[in-house]
């Protein structure tokens, strides 16, 4: 395996089971909003709930039956931004542990709600279903990469974040395959035809809430709150050596260290002095431009909305009948899930963040760019048989297209968007910037989801992918000026790329700071390690003495 290789000297009991059950469990919350997003557009396109909640009601104009559509769509994104905020209050407070237990409880609560308008055909249990569905699934975006960064060695935490963004697609796999199943083993009479997949939320949230009391707490959360002898023992468990060895004892030296830097710079303990500090230093505010443009720059690259709508993408480029889209649909599920271990497995470690990242963006480029000329060009999908051999072939690389699309944002931003929060900040900020970096990523979502059925009827199929297209551009230039590489790092040691002047953190970062790692990075033989660590131990104690 390519990323073992990358140990370094690393000692190599640290890769254990232990580690990776905690890594499968929280990288699994990924499939939380996944599921989300694979089951809420195929749901809206069976026959069952449509007659249902009147989605197609003859009495209401194109314009709103668009805005139903996507008002029930978005819900889970509206109440996904209070769970962005409310998750860095309740992470902090009560630890990764307790909080993946918290958010699980309210993902249930809020599923079942929704389920239960199936008896009444009630649009406002639907609605209330869902946002309260939201507020749990909005924490696992902040609660999972942090945990996933933290508990990582350096050289494999971009694998552990990786498990999250790569679950988001099994989940929207799983989701599609089981509408598309429903779709065709129950009757359009049934509401059980969107009842029955909607019942993977509970299934994923209970297998969270039950393995989560297996996993091992965040080290780096117990030293943050202070209790320093359970952080070093629940360290020691995870890396599977002995509390006084070198690594262990390098890595706590580490954590304390930045805890301690933090604290001088400090703007006082309550939230509004965290926030405070979170824009009082150029470093922290280059972070911070960082998990915003990521976000942005993301979101309105155009694949979020072909996961939510693909069933309209298939229909736009030529598959129109119900099991036809709904099947498209699914195998572009496992085109991403599949792109997505790929990710994870083999580059986002190996040929670093922002390879990954370019080539990602420039294949949406391209594919945008493709479907934009397509539609524009092509007007004959409306009606198959009149289509030319050429026109038919044209609208098969459009199907190719996205496909590629779905590859390139599963290499790039989707695992992006998610790592950069939990590896650029200290760990007094790590919560609150991933929060507010998740709260905007929902308001985007939310506004990308409200806006394109209704770009699409204003600046007709092909406008939007121009649009989409264009944005994919601006992401590539700011993404080669801005984006430091932070593969191999210590999350401690990535302190120093911040502290270079910003037009130089994004080009040379790593380059400029190859020098400092953590502490003890930088020295040669065992022997030397545990004399450098018996050195910084010495000169810490007289400092605080
Ligand atoms: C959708 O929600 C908006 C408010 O966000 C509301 O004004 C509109 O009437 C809703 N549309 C439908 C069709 O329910
Ligand atoms: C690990 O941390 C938890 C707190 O979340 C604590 O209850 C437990 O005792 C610790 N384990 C060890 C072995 O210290």
């Amino acid at each position: 395996m390519l990323w073992l290789k990358r140990q370094d000297d690393s000692p190599k009991e640290i890769l254990n089971w232990k580690l990776w059950y905690g890594v499968f469990v929280f990288g699994l919350m990924g499939a939380a909003r996944g599921l989300d997003e694979g089951l809420i557009g195929t749901s809206a396109s069976q026959k069952s709930f449509i007659n249902l909640f009147g989605l197609k009601d003859p009495s209401l104009s194109e314009n709103q039956q668009a805005d139903l559509l996507s008002n029930i769509t978005s819900m889970v994104q509206l109440g996904s931004i209070g769970g962005a905020l409310l998750a860095f209050f309740i992470t902090d407070k009560i630890g990764r542990l307790w909080a993946t237990r918290e958010l699980c409880i309210v993902w249930v609560v809020g599923i079942a709600i929704f389920l239960g308008s199936a008896s009444n055909g009630s649009i406002g249990m639907v609605y209330a279903g869902r946002f309260i569905a939201g507020l749990g699934i909005g924490q696992t975006t902040v609660v999972a990469p942090t945990y996933l960064a933290e508990v990582s060695p350096k050289f494999t935490r971009g694998l552990a974040v990786c498990m999250f963004s790569g679950s988001v697609y099994l989940g929207i796999m799983l989701g599609y395959f089981a509408s598309w199943g429903c779709s065709i083993h129950i009757s359009n009479s049934s509401e059980m035809q969107w009842v029955v997949p909607n019942l993977l939320h509970i299934y994923f949230a209970a297998i969270i809430f039950a393995t989560s009391f297996f996993a091992i707490e965040s080290p780096r959360w117990l030293v943050k709150i202070g209790k320093h002898e359970k952080a070093s023992s629940n360290l020691s468990r995870l890396r599977n050596l002995p509390v006084d060895h070198w690594y262990v004892q390098s890595e706590l030296l580490d954590i304390n260290e930045q805890l301690d830097r933090e604290r001088e710079a400090t703007q006082g303990a309550h939230w509004t002095g965290v926030l405070k500090e979170l824009v009082s230093s150029s470093a922290n505010r280059y972070r911070l431009m960082l998990s915003i443009m990521s976000q942005l720059l993301g979101q309105w690259s155009g694949a979020n909305s072909i996961t939510i709508y693909a069933p309209e993408y298939f229909e736009m480029v030529g598959q129109s009948g119900q099991n036809e889209k709904l099947f498209a649909t699914a195998i572009f599920g496992v085109v991403k899930f599949v792109s997505a271990l790929i990710c994870a497995l083999f580059l986002i470690d190996f040929v670093g963040r922002k390879r990954s990242l370019m080539t990602g963006i420039t294949l949406q480029f391209i594919s945008m760019l493709y479907m934009a000329i397509f539609l524009f060009i092509d007007t004959s999908v409306d009606n198959p048989e009149t289509q030319t051999k050429s026109q038919k072939s044209a609208a098969t690389g459009a199907i190719v297209m996205i496909y590629l699309s779905g590859f390139g944002w599963a290499m790039g931003w989707n695992s992006i968007q998610y790592l950069i929060n939990s590896e650029i900040y200290p760990l007094r900020l790590r919560a609150i910037g991933g929060s507010i970096a998740m709260t905007i990523h929902f308001v985007n979502q939310y506004g990308n989801s409200k806006a394109v059925p209704s770009m699409f009827i204003g600046m007709e199929h092909s406008g939007t992918m121009l649009f989409f297209s264009l944005v994919t551009l601006i992401g590539l230039a700011w993404a080669w000026f801005f984006l430091p590489e932070l593969a191999g790092k210590s999350l401690e040691s990535i302190d120093a790329v911040f502290e270079l002047p910003w037009y130089l953190i994004g080009r040379k970062g790593k380059e400029m700071t190859l020098a400092m790692g953590g502490a003890v990075d930088n020295f040669g033989t065992d022997k030397e390690k545990v004399e450098a660590v018996e050195d910084i131990q010495e000169v810490s104690a007289e400092r605080k003495a």
